[in-house]
């Protein structure tokens, strides 16, 4: 019998994927700081100012074959994947702030750099937007839509996407706005029919962000989420999706503290060393920071942060290690820090004979900086999935939970939370839909 190869499971037929021909039109619902945070530096990098950093559609690359090939293109030459020089902006918000107004309004990037870019910046002007107080306490909109229902609303999201329709190729819509409050699947969740009976009538199941993205998925349009609110996490929304070829992915940008849990409990898991208690704290002081204030917000956002432990490590299947965590994530409205973040973790952790460790990790980010690259990178992925005939049709588009805290999956499946998992299944799809070899890291040939 012949070794396996470590890069030897051959993909089957492939179907050619659609070529990125054109401008992509990129709608974000919410121009706040990461939006202008992601729209600012794209442009910044593709006047050659600054480095696509964070970003692996840009900077990351896929290792082909076996490892003494030598051959790791980098991802953007490897995928028919749409360059920055097509990408079109434009968005909705509650506020009537240009995108330069609202990049200033978030001190994220510099003052001279938002001057350099200010005549493209001032242009992308948002579009009035769907809101509703009850589901964002702290934020009074007066850039709003009215309608009769919320069907009349959704019609009007979908008239501003054909009308940017006609103006780029191909569209992708992505939620930056702000965190909601939180909402359980109801009746109303369950099929198109219920769905949109459920616009018509005023359901209060569903809040904005499910109006656009109900908009966007009758366009035949993906759309990523990244914020933790319900928005496409639903059987309707999933039905949507696979019956218009319009890619969704999980929620909420994985970008800091739950970023380096990912990391971190993997380790532990693999090392089989218990863990007594994880305390999370994080201060901000940006608008975010504010709506998560509320504590029908911050519910939303719990959730989220919460999940990725037990599924990481698996208290069921290790009882000794992991059975009684005490998981706790706090997050406090701080506002001399604005967009820069401290998120701060408590590890108690246990070895050898039961004897108690403990691991501080104290992670000054900046939050905005961390989500551009994330949201640039969904976007990218989810036009590849939309013209890749292997993915079109799926919905979920679960290699993309790479980027998120809560990845959504198929029914019955546990979402993969750790992040060198996803990162292998994200590569492993890119290798499978352009026809390369899966990477199993076996490796016995070479001591054949
Ligand atoms: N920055 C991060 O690291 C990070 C990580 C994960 C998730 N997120 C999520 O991303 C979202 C955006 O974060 P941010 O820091 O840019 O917040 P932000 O407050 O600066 O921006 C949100 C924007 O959305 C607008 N908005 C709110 N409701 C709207 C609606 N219905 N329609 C149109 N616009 C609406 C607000 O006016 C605001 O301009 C938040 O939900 C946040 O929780 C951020």
């Amino acid at each position: 019998m012949s070794t396996p190869q470590e890069g030897g499971q051959k993909t089957a037929e492939v179907q050619p994927i659609s070529p990125a021909t054109g401008k992509l039109g990129v709608m974000v619902v919410g121009l706040g700081a990461v939006a202008t945070t992601l729209i600012a530096g794209v442009e910044a990098i593709r006047r050659g100012y600054a480095k696509p950093i964070g970003s692996l559609t840009q900077m990351g690359t896929i290792r082909l074959g076996k490892r003494t090939d030598g051959n790791s293109p980098l991802l953007k030459d490897f995928l028919p994947i749409a360059q920055l020089e097509d990408i079109v902006f434009t968005g909705w918000d509650i506020f009537e702030d240009n995108v330069y107004e609202s990049a200033a309004h978030a001190k994220v990037l510099e003052k001279e750099i938002l001057l350099e870019l200010k005549p493209y910046l001032e242009a992308i002007k948002p579009l009035p937007a769907v809101f509703d107080q009850y589901y964002v306490k702290r934020l009074h909109g007066t850039h709003v839509k009215t309608g009769k229902n919320k069907m009349d609303l959704a019609e009007q999201v979908r008239a501003d996407i054909q009308a940017f329709k006609k103006t780029v190729d191909r569209v992708v819509v992505i939620w930056c706005g702000s965190t909601e409050i939180f909402i359980e699947p109801s009746e109303v969740h369950q099929t198109v029919a219920a769905f949109e009976q459920g616009l018509v009538d005023n359901d209060p199941g569903i809040a904005p962000s499910q109006i656009y993205a109900y908009a966007a998925l009758k366009e035949g349009v993906p759309f990523a989420n990244g914020a933790p609110n319900l928005t496409v996490d639903f059987p309707a929304a999933v039905e949507l999706s696979r019956i218009n070829a319009a890619p969704i992915c999980g929620k909420d940008f994985k970008t800091g503290q739950t970023l380096i849990k990912t990391v971190l409990a993997p380790a532990f898991k693999a090392r089989m060393l218990g863990v007594a208690g994880w305390y999370s704290t994080n201060i901000l002081g940006n608008r975010d920071g504010e709506v998560l204030d509320d504590p029908e917000s911050f519910k939303t956002k719990e959730e989220s942060k919460l999940g990725v432990l037990d599924f990481i490590l698996q208290p069921e299947l290790y009882p000794d290690l992991y059975k009684d965590i005490f998981h706790k994530v706090r997050i406090n409205y701080y506002p001399p820090r604005g967009d820069n973040k401290e998120g701060w973790d408590n590890i108690d952790i246990f070895g050898w004979l039961g004897y108690p460790m403990q691991i501080k990790v104290d992670f000054l980010c900046r939050d905005s900086i961390l989500a551009a690259p994330i949201a640039l990178d969904l976007v990218l992925f989810l036009d590849l999935a939309k013209r890749t005939p292997m993915l079109a049709n799926l919905g979920i588009q679960e290699w993309l939970s790479f980027y998120l805290k809560s990845p959504q999956t198929a029914e019955g499946l546990y979402p993969e939370h750790d992040l060198f998992i996803q990162s292998m299944k994200l590569k492993n799809t890119l290798r499978h839909i352009m026809g390369e070899d899966l990477i199993t890291h076996l490796g016995l040939e070479y001591y054949d």
